[in-house]
């Protein structure tokens, strides 16, 4: 059969990665083969437990074997979630050994396992991600990916280190493993609609989760705990959720981003303290360098109409993105997706544990960073009222939240635009 053993699968990974470091491997790093994979969880919230389940679906031979989260009962919780899960349960195997309590627990888990599933606040995801690239780990990373510009430059270059050792990076931009918008997208690029003309998308929703401040909480935890709120460390909601619909419009451009961004937004309905600072609407209008544009809007405000659709429009017709329908510059429908359907958050798990099994990587590391750059940029125009460029936030040297994570925090002012500076 010619299968490796694990010891064998491992050991020819890790001497792939070494080999790459030094600059001479990229492809085919890992012994293709059927065997166990020891998986990690950093975030152990209600994404990152979803992930869990799935990486553990999509192989009988995936096995958990490490968890780390700030807090200890929001790891035991998805602990206990996961160990009762019916045809999982037998390979959660987090023993007191594996569990990694405190911002610094990542490095011991990245020690403990081959991939790591990452699912905390966006904002530590750029160190987490390198953490685990450079110790030659295989990668899959809610998004966003970041919070600002120098944690966006971090991504991408963890992201050419993995290619270079033929490691594996999945995004969670979960749409683009969505087998009907897959084939929608897939008409996009095959010239259904003509050339693209303008694109519009709406993340139009209402109020997230908040949790009331419990006695014996720092400033730190109290917003760690409500991190939807914070923009160091979530990116805001531009990029904590309509980051979806912005990835939509780069997946329909194959990947070629806007040069200039102008945006206004704020927060009128969702002002209480528990609420942060973080705005509750935006509209962002993307400029490409031809000239083509992308308006986009997201909102949380409760009591209001929800709107989650993306359109692209073209010479010869439009696309409803979410709907998976065409139609012709009348409005009649000239197609509509009826194929088979699946769970993109199993199908990205699927692929990814099956490239890594096959020793093709997947690296989705650029596009996850410049979709997170497009809704972070959207986020900065708005904040501050002027029109930026895509290039001035990525280059931009301010690093959003605390130096460190042991002393007091401040609490952030909301943006005013007109006053506040966007990152510089
Ligand atoms: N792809 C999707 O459709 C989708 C859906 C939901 C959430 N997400 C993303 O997943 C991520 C997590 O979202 P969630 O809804 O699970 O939030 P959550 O609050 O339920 O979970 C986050 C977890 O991370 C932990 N955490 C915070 N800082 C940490 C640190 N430094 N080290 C270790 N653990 C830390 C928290 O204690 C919490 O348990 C976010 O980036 C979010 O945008 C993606």
């Amino acid at each position: 059969m010619n299968q490796p053993t694990r010891r064998t699968f491992l050991k020819t990974a890790s001497a792939a990665v070494a080999a790459s470091s030094l600059g001479s491997i990229a492809a085919g790093a890992h012994a293709a083969g059927d065997d166990t994979l020891k998986v990690g969880l950093i975030g152990c919230g209600g994404r990152g437990t979803g992930a869990a389940a799935q990486a553990l679906n999509a192989h009988p031979k995936n096995v958990l074997v490490a968890m780390a989260d700030a807090f200890g009962d929001k790891l035991e919780s998805s602990l206990n979630v996961l160990k009762g899960q019916g045809g999982i349960a037998e390979r959660v195997q987090v023993d007191d050994g594996g569990k990694h309590v405190g911002i610094d627990g990542y490095k011991k888990l990245i020690e403990q396992v081959d991939v790591v599933l990452m699912a905390t606040p966006p904002h530590f995801r750029p160190e987490h991600v390198r953490a685990a690239v450079e110790a030659g780990k295989h990668c899959f990373v809610e998004k966003p990916v970041s919070v600002d510009g120098p944690g966006t430059r971090s991504i991408l270059e963890s992201t050419e280190m993995a290619a270079k050792k033929g490691l594996t990076i999945v995004s969670g931009l979960c749409w683009r493993y969505h087998p009907a918008k897959r084939e929608t997208i897939a008409r996009i690029h095959d010239g259904e609609i003509g050339e693209i003309t303008a694109m519009r998308c709406s993340y139009l929703t209402r109020g997230l989760w908040s949790h009331a401040r419990q006695p014996g909480w720092s400033d730190l935890d109290f917003q760690m705990r409500n991190w939807l709120y914070y923009t160091w460390l979530s990116g805001d909601h531009t990029a904590e959720q309509h980051i979806h619909s912005l990835d939509k419009t780069a997946w329909a451009m194959h990947d070629v981003y806007p040069t200039k961004v102008s945006g206004v937004g704020g927060r009128i309905a969702r002002t209480a303290d528990i609420y942060g600072h973080v705005y509750d609407h935006f509209a962002v209008e993307f400029e490409y360098e031809t000239g083509l544009r992308t308006f986009s809007r997201c909102r949380q405000q409760n009591g209001t109409d929800v709107d989650v659709t993306d359109h692209v429009y073209g010479t010869k017709g439009y696309v409803d993105v979410m709907a998976h329908r065409q139609f012709d510059l009348n409005g009649n429908q000239v197609w509509r997706y009826k194929g088979p359907n699946a769970n993109m958050y199993q199908v990205e798990h699927n692929e990814m544990f099956a490239a890594i099994r096959a020793g093709e990587p997947i690296n989705n590391g650029e596009y996850m960073a410049k979709s997170t750059l497009m809704a972070i940029a959207g986020r900065e125009s708005a904040y501050s009222g002027k029109t930026i460029t895509l290039d001035s936030v990525l280059n931009s040297e301010t690093k959003l939240g605390p130096a460190d994570y042991s002393g007091a925090v401040d609490f952030p002012k909301t943006a005013i635009p007109g006053v506040t500076s966007p990152l510089a």
